[in-house]
């Protein structure tokens, strides 16, 4: 029987008369059904994060106890959640259950951050007239945080969101996006075992254009955190006024094999992170730029390691690429290689789709202009990229919008830091993809990949504001 999903608010689960289907993303079935938030509804998730974030004062080390349980919890239920990752992202079963894992780490880390939240001593003694007087900041909480979440990671996306946000004292209202809501439905479950009382997480499910909007608009929320696009982003931007924001946005992400590369390792590790989750993740591999010198030795070695992929049903454990997260970008994406072959694009595999599987797929003769390589193609679709001289090349990597996170190949270091300094990016990989993260890390990206960093340290310090206090003592000497 299809399982239905209710709102969480005030610590109350709440059904609506509307409904929104969520599908099983592999075999297109109704997966569950879940109460669509209404006008009403957002506004009384919104009203219960403020009353709580008034009213009701968790000391950090209470903060501590209820986060660091929720990882524990996360733990316990990692098969569960990680099947109904499966089954509404159609995430292939060994990373939804890599993914679980993770998030349990991210509320760890945010747990023990939580008691580590300080501000410093200001030497305002220093100053001249100013000898009587001591000063130093604290930090506190920004109030309601407001969370929009993307389909590709429902629970630690999430969590990044959510566990340094309580972590650092404030309440929140969480936008789950619509095609995987019911992961972070079941989180709120797990708050509640948790005891986090009523009012800290409230999880209103909707579209963009009605609970989105509505929350963007909403005075009460002083931050935003998003993962998204870079227009949605921008939307946010134009629409939030002063609030504080949190931008993760897209990227293509870039990867140059040196000449001086371990060429094997670059190879197996490139193949495997251009496809994960068919590619649907911000910093999958999209270009790889490979010298001329060793262009052949890698075209062939990643060709084989590809070969190895296992391209399929999501629910078997040995799947390694599964469908994307809807038909239609999965016909966009081959829109895309189609474009790219009428200009002059040359597939080395794939390029075939069956519903919303899209094949690996590995294109060469691409040029800069093509969506496939200049726009981000969120689908498992990867360009090489021959190249003759770094700096050249690092000016091309450069001029793309976006700057997540990239990475280089080599064994000579003063290429690789040389490259860590010039490209323009949030984060650097040096002998590995783009894809990597460990979710104690800053993440973040600059320029239309976004503003502000994730990982719990980071993102405490983004959902606090420094508060200088100045003690006058009135001695004077
Ligand atoms: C993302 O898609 O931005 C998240 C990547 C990750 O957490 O591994």
């Amino acid at each position: 029987m299809t399982q239905h999903f209710k709102l969480y608010i005030n610590g109350q689960w709440v059904d609506t008369n509307e409904q929104l289907e969520v599908l099983e993303k592999y075999s297109q079935d109704v997966y569950a059904t879940v109460a669509k938030a209404g006008e009403k509804e957002v506004d009384q998730a919104i009203a219960s994060a403020e009353h709580a974030f008034e009213t009701k004062k968790l000391s950090s080390y209470e903060r501590y106890e209820i986060i660091k349980r929720v990882s524990e919890l996360l733990l316990e239920k990692q098969d569960k959640l990680a099947i109904g990752i499966v089954k509404e992202a159609g995430k292939p079963l060994k990373q939804a259950k890599g993914e679980v894992v993770r998030s349990a780490q991210t509320f760890e880390w945010a747990a023990e951050e939580a008691k580590r939240i300080t501000g410093e001593g200001v030497p305002v003694e220093a100053a001249p007239g100013s000898e009587n007087r001591m000063a130093f900041t604290i930090k506190v909480p920004v109030g309601v945080v407001g969370a929009i979440s993307p389909f590709n990671f429902p629970l630690n996306l999430v969590s990044h969101k959510v566990a340094p946000a309580i972590a650092a004292g404030n309440t929140v209202v969480l936008k789950p996006a619509s095609a995987t809501p019911t992961t972070a439905i079941q989180l709120a479950d797990i708050f509640e075992q948790a005891g986090l009382p009523a009012g800290f997480f409230n999880v209103v499910v909707g579209s963009g254009s009605t609970v989105g909007n509505q929350m963007m608009k909403d005075k009460r929320i002083k931050l935003y955190t998003f993962t998204g696009s870079a227009e949605v982003g921008l939307k946010l931007k134009q629409n939030t006024g002063l609030n504080k924001l949190i931008l993760e946005l897209g990227n293509n992400s870039p990867v140059i094999v040196d000449k001086e590369a371990d060429v094997a390792k670059a190879a197996q590790l490139t193949a495997e992170k251009s496809f994960a989750f068919a590619g649907q993740v911000c910093i999958s591999v999209q270009r790889i730029y490979v010298h001329e010198d060793v262009k052949d030795e890698f075209q062939a070695k990643f060709m084989e390691a590809i070969q190895t992929l296992k391209v399929g049903d999501p629910n078997d454990p040995d799947t390694d690429v599964g469908p994307m997260i809807a038909e239609k970008e999965a016909i966009r994406a081959e829109k895309w290689i189609s474009e790219a072959k009428e200009n002059g694009a040359k597939l080395l595999h794939g390029g075939t789709r069956k519903g919303p599987l899209l094949e690996p797929t590995v294109l060469v003769d691409v040029h800069k202009s093509m969506k496939v390589v200049c726009e981000e193609v969120f689908a498992p679709v990867v360009s090489i990229i021959p190249y003759h001289d770094l700096d050249a090349c690092i000016d091309e990597v450069n001029e793309s919008p976006y700057g997540l996170q990239g990475g280089i190949f080599t064994n000579n270091i003063n290429t690789a830091f040389h490259a860590a300094k010039k490209v323009e990016v949030g984060g650097f990989m040096i002998n590995d993809a783009s894809q990597y993260r460990v979710d104690l890390m800053p993440y973040g990206g600059v320029k239309d990949s976004g503003s502000g960093k994730e990982g719990p340290k980071y993102s405490i310090d983004e959902m606090t504001e420094e508060r200088l206090v100045v003690f006058e003592f009135g001695i004077k000497k």
